[in-house]
């Protein structure tokens, strides 16, 4: 056995399935005083301080408390070549995507500022209690390259894709679907399982895709069924009738997708708002994952996404932040406004199920619960130290709180990177903020 490189000790809190309500205690493991060991970069065990301590009596401890102790928060859909443009106003989907986000990617074919932007990207995400993320890539294989070598230098749990475009966009944001296959591929052969990295094979949606490279894409998806796909659907009525008109033999949006091989178990589809019921139907038939990405769709005025209705069906969301036309890199930020745009829907988002969402529930959706998103032993050391007093608003609220749900409901809607006390990559303290609340190495 690994010996125990050292204890983080701290109120612990993880999460075995989706709560079904606020009385569903079995669904999560919380520990006032709780501890983990950690061994090789793994939790090798959870339980009481008391218990925890036994089992390694010399080891170093990190105390956070009165902090949470979480699995690392997961993305499970965002644009790393947008981090220069998030919040650029007034558009809505297709004339934001012209106006702001093209010419902010065709920066990307300069190698350079793609590394020194990978830099902040991996900064940004773990500044905010983020440790995995699913990400998006400019067209150029040079910006790939630089998300992944730094995801790596950092040893971090981290997907993505270079995206495939070959129509509908201007020139320097485009290959061709040769190209977008050579490049892809080599890609996932340099990339796909290197360290904790993973390859997302990326088509960015339908009208930025000509037939021919929808199907190199859906060749690509064959050869490699371990590589998740990410891509975009139904987010806005104009890309919704745009599509109808470049593919007027498909039934519908997400048949173009189904047509092409990209739809199965590890589809991740972004937005997932307008959907027809035969669209519904064929999602939880071949279980792809629609992506709720709540302060985008506010952002852009694309709509309401029904949780409940595809639960219902048996779909099972991710949730994600979408920057650049997300507002935010925090993930609790995001749940704040699911929250409101699921109460508009008549479906209150419960605290409980929320941070099992934005950890568990998202791993589940990447299919990588056995390794991040909850503290069982055996899983990778991705941690998240929340303090929910981390502002004189949140510490007013706080001190009033009477239960758990009452304290991760005020850190769902009052919460951002300040609440985020320390963050931890397969062990390693990141932020050093603890360092401010004193270590005890004894
Ligand atoms: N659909 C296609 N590309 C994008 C993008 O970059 N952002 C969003 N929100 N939707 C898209
Ligand atoms: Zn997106």
């Amino acid at each position: 056995m690994t010996p125990t490189d050292q204890i983080i000790r701290g109120r612990i809190l993880s999460f075995r399935h989706r709560p079904e309500g606020p009385e569903d205690t079995g669904a999560y493991t919380y520990l006032e005083d709780g501890a983990l060991a950690l061994a090789g970069g793994h939790i090798s065990a959870c339980g009481t301080w008391d218990e925890v301590r036994a089992g390694a009596p010399a080891a170093p401890v990190t105390d956070h408390r009165p902090h949470l102790i979480l699995p690392g928060f997961v993305d499970t859909h965002i644009h790393f070549p947008q981090i220069e443009m998030i919040a650029s106003w007034g558009a809505q989907l297709l004339d934001w995507l012209n106006s702001y986000t093209f010419p902010a990617e065709l920066r990307y074919d300069d190698s350079e500022h793609a590394a020194a932007m990978a830099r902040a990207f991996h900064d940004l995400l773990l500044s905010h209690g983020t440790t995995t993320a699913v990400a998006f890539c400019s067209v150029h294989p040079g910006s790939a390259e630089a998300y992944f070598a730094e995801a790596a230098r950092r040893n971090m749990r981290m997907l993505g894709g270079k995206v495939m475009m070959d129509r509908n966009a201007p020139e320097g944001l485009t290959d061709t679907a040769q190209r977008g296959y050579d490049e892809s591929r080599a890609l996932i052969e340099r990339w796909h399982g290197t360290g904790r990295v993973g390859y997302a094979i990326s088509p960015r949606f339908a009208l930025t895709s000509t037939p021919a490279q929808l199907e190199a894409a859906g060749a690509l998806a064959a050869e490699f069924p371990d590589c998740p796909i990410q891509t975009h659907l139904s987010e806005n009525h104009g890309e919704i009738e745009a599509t109808r008109a470049l593919f007027p033999e498909a039934p519908d949006y997400l048949g173009v997708y189904e047509r092409y091989g990209l739809v199965r178990e590890n589809t991740l589809l972004g937005h997932a708002i307008h959907l027809e019921p035969r669209e519904i139907g064929a999602m939880a038939e071949r279980r792809a994952k629609p992506v709720f990405c709540p302060t985008s769709n506010l952002f852009l005025g694309s709509g309401l996404f029904d949780d409940a209705g595809l639960r219902g069906c048996g779909i099972v969301p991710g949730i994600a932040t979408d920057v650049g036309a997300g507002t935010s890199y925090s993930m609790l930020a995001t749940l704040a406004e699911a929250y409101k745009i699921l109460q508009l829907r008549g479906q209150a988002l419960h605290p409980l199920a929320a941070f099992d969402w934005i950890t568990r529930g998202n791993a589940e959706v990447l299919g990588l619960s056995d390794r991040i998103g909850t503290l069982a032993p055996g899983s990778e050391a991705d941690l998240v130290v929340l303090d929910s007093t981390a502002t004189p608003a949140m510490a007013l609220r706080v001190s009033r709180a009477e239960t758990l749900a009452e304290e991760l409901f005020a850190l769902q809607i009052l919460g951002d990177d300040r609440a985020v006390a320390e963050v931890y990559v397969a062990g390693a303290a990141q932020l050093d903020r603890a360092a401010a609340q004193g270590r005890d190495e004894t």
